[in-house]
């Protein structure tokens, strides 16, 4: 049970010397500002970018920020299954204290990754099913792991549909969106049960940064060609949007604060859980479908061919 305080900031976070953290989708927005003070507090810090110029880009603005941190690169698209197995075998032997799930593509016009899923469940939610379970190995070497994944208030509009889970009848950006959010929530709920059934100490925690102004407003119309939307969300985003460095802070606060465990998820706490400090977010029925879980889990395994083995330490 999460009690909030006077309000977490990223003032809170403990000393993180000798932890080792992968933070997914680093170049920009919420991931970057997360790695920025994650290595401000003295974590080994990995960016995982699929595109080197700005993986490197990330690192140098990292340790602009954080001089003395360990801070790598490493290629990661998880839009590509077999990128995703070239990351994990690379990274899986040295032990993961924190894997940040937070890489994400929204409201994209229809789309497929190499293996022929739906751009936004193959990237979100799949890319990050298949992740984390090529990285188990690494996770249960760590003494108190923790896996952060991050979702959205769009959850709250998701529900699946076990028959068309890559929302192939009448594509909707924004519903396939929503969809792959939920997903993220059932993901982390159900990586938690089987953590704790397995009997180990790995910790399930999700969290989403409200909205927050960063790149994620603009890829949908770019990549639909669309500029007067992508201008419109330009001066929304401006407008209503907290920045991408207190976005962060929920995801920070999931993977530090040692009173969370397994199953809590955490929003900012403000005007609809759309800004202000890290707190316990509220979350649809649909989320808390352990049924919906286990089904969505089956699908992933077969979807990805990742099975998770929880007996490997
Ligand atoms: N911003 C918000 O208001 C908001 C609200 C709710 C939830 N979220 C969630 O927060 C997370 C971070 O988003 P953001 O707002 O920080 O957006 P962002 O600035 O666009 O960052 C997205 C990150 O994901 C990476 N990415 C996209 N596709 C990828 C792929 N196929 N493989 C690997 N990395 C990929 C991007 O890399 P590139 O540099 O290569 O594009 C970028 O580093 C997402 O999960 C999003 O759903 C954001």
């Amino acid at each position: 049970m999460l009690y909030p305080t006077r309000g977490w900031s990223a003032h809170d976070l403990p000393d993180l010397s000798g932890r080792h953290v992968i933070v997914t989708g680093a170049t920009s927005g919420i991931g970057l500002e997360t790695a920025v003070a994650l290595a401000g507090a003295g974590a080994s810090v990995m960016v995982t970018a699929r595109d080197p110029a700005r993986g490197n880009a990330a690192r140098t603005r990292v340790r602009r920020a954080a001089p003395r941190a360990e801070v790598e690169v490493g290629a990661l698209d998880l839009a590509d299954l077999s990128s995703v197995r070239s990351f994990a075998a690379e990274h899986r032997d040295r032990p993961l204290d924190v894997l940040i799930n937070n890489a994400g593509v929204m409201a994209v016009p229809p789309r497929r990754t190499a293996d022929g899923f739906e751009l936004q469940m193959g990237t979100n939610h799949l890319g990050h099913f298949a992740l984390t379970g090529l990285l188990l190995p690494a996770l249960l070497r760590a003494k108190a792991p923790r896996v952060v994944t991050v979702s959205s208030v769009m959850h709250w509009w998701g529900s699946l549909n076990f028959a068309d889970l890559m929302t192939e009848r009448r594509y909707d950006p924004w519903v396939a969106y929503a969809r792959s959010k939920l997903a993220n929530l059932l993901f982390a709920r159900e990586l938690g049960r089987r953590a704790a059934a397995a009997a180990t100490n790995l910790a399930s925690v999700a969290a989403h940064p409200g909205v927050s102004r960063t790149n994620l407003f603009q890829v949908g119309p770019q990549m639909a060609g669309r500029r007067a939307t992508g201008v419109v969300m330009r001066v929304g985003t401006a407008l209503l949007a907290q920045s991408a460095r207190a976005g962060a802070l929920p995801l920070l606060r999931a993977a530090v604060d040692p009173e969370l465990s397994s199953g809590d998820y955490l929003g900012p706490r403000g005007l609809g859980e759309w800004r202000g400090r890290p707190a316990a977010a509220r979350r649809s029925a649909n989320s808390r479908d352990d049924t919906a879980a286990r089904l969505l889990w089956d699908a992933s395994e077969q979807l990805t061919g990742v099975e998770y083995r929880f007996a490997c330490r």
